[in-house]
């Protein structure tokens, strides 16, 4: 008899060990509902003295106490229900989501538990699904601006084009055609432009995964770009020193996506400098990388704004997209390379882009 009690004893001890420290959070309770024993990581999760909640109705700790009741009924006419959703209310009155499940127990004696009830807090489980949903709709937002930005870009060919035949066609009709009228003219097709600049950068974004490689010397593409800035640097009569390095390896990189990266920068320099300002674009090498360093004597950039430069859609400038700089480290970074801006305000602006020699795979 001593020994039955004993042995009782011991596979009660080893039972509570096992609920207490398991891992998910357990309750037992009556057939009635009432709590009976509980385990640590009930206790950690609920914040709630449970020695204190002994005897007293467990749908009381739940934020909706009626679902639980009704779990409770369910529970009598079968062995285990699981996996329920539910909230619980932690000792500062947060609600947290839970997984919850239902153990009907074999005890028929009176006092011992009826119902099991364990459960898990499924808030950062919940947080990733948000994120994911919130991931999802952001990639369909962006393949619906990719396809709009691509249905915006005949119109505008067209309006660019109509503009020019509606200057000849009132340059004819009209004898003196005025400074105002050419003025007019002028801002449509500036804002033409801006639009189209907008409408690339948006392409580029959404064909940054799908990269085509070419074998590229660097000293070319640094040339085609300054091309696309003729007007710009024309205009302002921006004064460029050249230090171009003869024999650099070439690099593979996808050549319209890196050109779109350096006009993005050499465009910001011009921008940033006064009428015959001084800009210096050098190509340096060594074994492993090839780099470019774009350095204007321009107006700088405040110490405080050097860490949102990157940031999209930050701008300082009036009618600046904000997208230039992000986009160029997206391109910098699919290609495995490294961009650094460095900036004295009022005095130069530096930026220094490292590109590896060896092929890159994508
Ligand atoms: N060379 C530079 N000199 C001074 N400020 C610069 C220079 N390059 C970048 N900046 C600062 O960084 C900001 C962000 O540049 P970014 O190219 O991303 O956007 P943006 O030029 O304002 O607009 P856009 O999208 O039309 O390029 C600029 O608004 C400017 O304040
Ligand atoms: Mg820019």
């Amino acid at each position: 008899m001593k020994k039955r009690v004993e042995k009782e004893d011991k596979l009660k001890d080893y039972l509570t060990g096992f609920i207490r420290y398991y891992p998910d959070s357990m309750i037992t309770v009556s057939e009635l509902g009432e709590i009976l024993s509980w385990n640590k990581v009930a206790e950690k999760l609920t914040g709630l003295d449970l020695e204190e909640k002994k005897g007293t109705d467990v749908s009381d700790l739940f934020s909706d106490p009626l679902q639980i009741k009704d779990f409770l009924i369910e529970i009598q006419g079968r062995k285990e229900l699981k996996h329920r959703e539910a909230t619980i209310i932690n000792k500062n009155s947060e609600r947290i989501p839970i997984t919850i499940s239902f153990t009907r127990l074999d005890s028929k004696e009176k006092g011992l538990p009826r119902i099991l009830i364990t459960f898990r807090d499924t808030s950062e489980l919940m947080e990733v699904k948000k994120r994911l949903l919130e991931t999802e709709r952001l990639s369909a937002m962006g393949t619906i601006a990719g396809c709009v930005a691509h249905e915006i870009r005949n119109p505008l060919n067209s309006l660019f084009l109509n503009t020019d035949l509606l200057e000849d066609e009132i340059r004819r009709l009209v004898k003196d055609f005025t400074p105002k009228l050419e003025h007019r003219l002028g801002i449509i097709r500036k804002e033409i432009d801006r639009l189209n600049d907008i409408v690339d950068d948006y392409l580029s974004l959404s064909k940054l995964s799908a990269t085509d490689l070419t074998l590229t010397d660097v000293n070319r593409l640094i040339k085609d770009s300054l091309d696309s800035l003729n007007k710009l640097i024309y205009s302002k009569k921006i004064k460029i020193d050249e230090k171009f390095t003869k024999g650099m390896p070439e690099v593979s990189v996808d050549y319209e996506q890196m050109r779109r990266a350096i006009i993005n920068i050499i465009k910001n320099s011009v921008q940033a400098l006064p009428e015959q300002g001084y800009l210096r674009l050098t190509t340096l090498f060594n074994e492993d990388h090839v780099g470019i360093e774009i350095y204007d004597k321009g107006e700088g950039i405040p110490e405080e704004e050097m860490l949102n430069l990157f940031t999209p859609f930050y701008s300082s400038k009036r009618g600046g997209t904000g997208l230039g700089l992000y986009l160029t480290r997206e391109i910098i970074n699919v290609h495995n390379g490294l961009i650094e801006i460095d900036s004295e305000e009022r005095k130069w602006t530096k930026v220094n882009i490292f590109l590896p020699v060896e092929e890159v795979v994508l």
